[in-house]
């Protein structure tokens, strides 16, 4: 297998930590941001535990002069960056009658303007060295709406809409663009919503459960692959059968 670098944005999170150590298992030179210092360190030492070194670079990706310093370092110290992963995300869930425009304007500002602060520093390298892979982390709900995420869903959404054209204009550069849509996962962000509402949730998935961390890495995974080079502008769907959409 070739060794590749990749950036993982939100890697330290419920989701990320699971890609990140997935990419590194199968031998790439990973790297994620981080916010909390501190945090970020204790992380770094359990993956460390685990026999994974990856790489921390600090940074938001709402803003674009710090992604574009997180891919500086990345390249600086691993090389050019090969795999990006744009994983990182929050929820501002309320009804939309209620929204703030604060929780609008943050959940765009993370979940999809990110998405263009992270991509536009990687895709010309990507382009001159005729590969590179392109990993967005949407959501079911980004595919069927949710009561409570009009904000989230918009976000969720337009990321795949930015797959599916930005896979249009690189496909002869032999870089790869596709989505991955989980379901709800047992990470940190779903134990947020109330239980009572989480239960009727877990109810409505096929599976009778919550995905795991695992189940989402393993979809990034797939895309990286060298054979996977002629699959771009998919929308994989990880959800326990939640959504079978098509
Ligand atoms: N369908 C229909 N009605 C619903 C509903 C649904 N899915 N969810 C809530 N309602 C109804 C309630 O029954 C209640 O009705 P009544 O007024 O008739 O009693 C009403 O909505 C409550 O509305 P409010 O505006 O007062 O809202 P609230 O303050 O109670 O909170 C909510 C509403 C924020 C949407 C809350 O229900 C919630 O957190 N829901 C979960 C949203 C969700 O799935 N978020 C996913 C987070 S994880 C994630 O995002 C990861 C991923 O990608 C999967
Ligand atoms: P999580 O555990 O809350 O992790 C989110 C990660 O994103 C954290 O590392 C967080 O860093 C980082 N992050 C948030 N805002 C950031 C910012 N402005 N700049 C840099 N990093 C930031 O959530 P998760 O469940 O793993 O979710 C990961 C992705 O999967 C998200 O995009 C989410 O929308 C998507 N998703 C999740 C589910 C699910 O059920 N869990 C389902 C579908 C899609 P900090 O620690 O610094 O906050």
């Amino acid at each position: 297998m070739t060794s590749r670098v990749a950036l993982v944005t939100g890697g330290t999170g419920g989701i990320g930590t699971a890609i990140c150590r997935k990419l590194a298992t199968l031998g790439h030179r990973v790297a994620t941001n981080y916010r909390d210092h501190d945090r970020a360190l204790d992380w770094q030492q359990k993956m460390r535990a685990e026999g994974l070194e990856i790489l921390l670079v600090p940074g938001d990706v709402c803003f674009a002069d710090q992604a574009q310093a997180m891919v500086d370092e990345v390249t600086a110290q691993l090389g050019p960056v090969e795999i990006l992963v744009n994983n990182a995300g929050i929820t501002r869930d309320t009804t939309f009658h209620k929204m703030e425009a604060q929780q609008w304007n943050e959940v765009i500002d993370t979940n999809l303007n990110s998405v263009f602060n992270m991509t536009r520093p990687v895709i010309g390298g990507m382009r001159d060295r005729r590969w590179g892979r392109i990993i967005q982390i949407s959501s079911i709900n980004g595919q069927k709406g949710q009561y409570g995420q009009a904000n989230y869903a918009a976000a969720k959404a337009g990321m795949h809409g930015f797959t599916i054209s930005l896979a249009q204009e690189n496909a002869k550069f032999g870089i790869t663009v596709n989505t991955v849509s989980p379901g709800y996962i047992g990470t940190d962000m779903v134990m947020a919503v109330p239980e009572d509402v989480r239960n009727k949730i877990v109810a409505q998935i096929p599976t009778g459960r919550l995905g795991t961390p695992e189940d989402i890495a393993y979809s990034v995974a797939f895309f990286t692959a060298e054979e996977a080079a002629w699959i771009t502008g998919a929308n994989l769907s990880a959800n326990g059968g939640q959504y079978m959409g098509w």
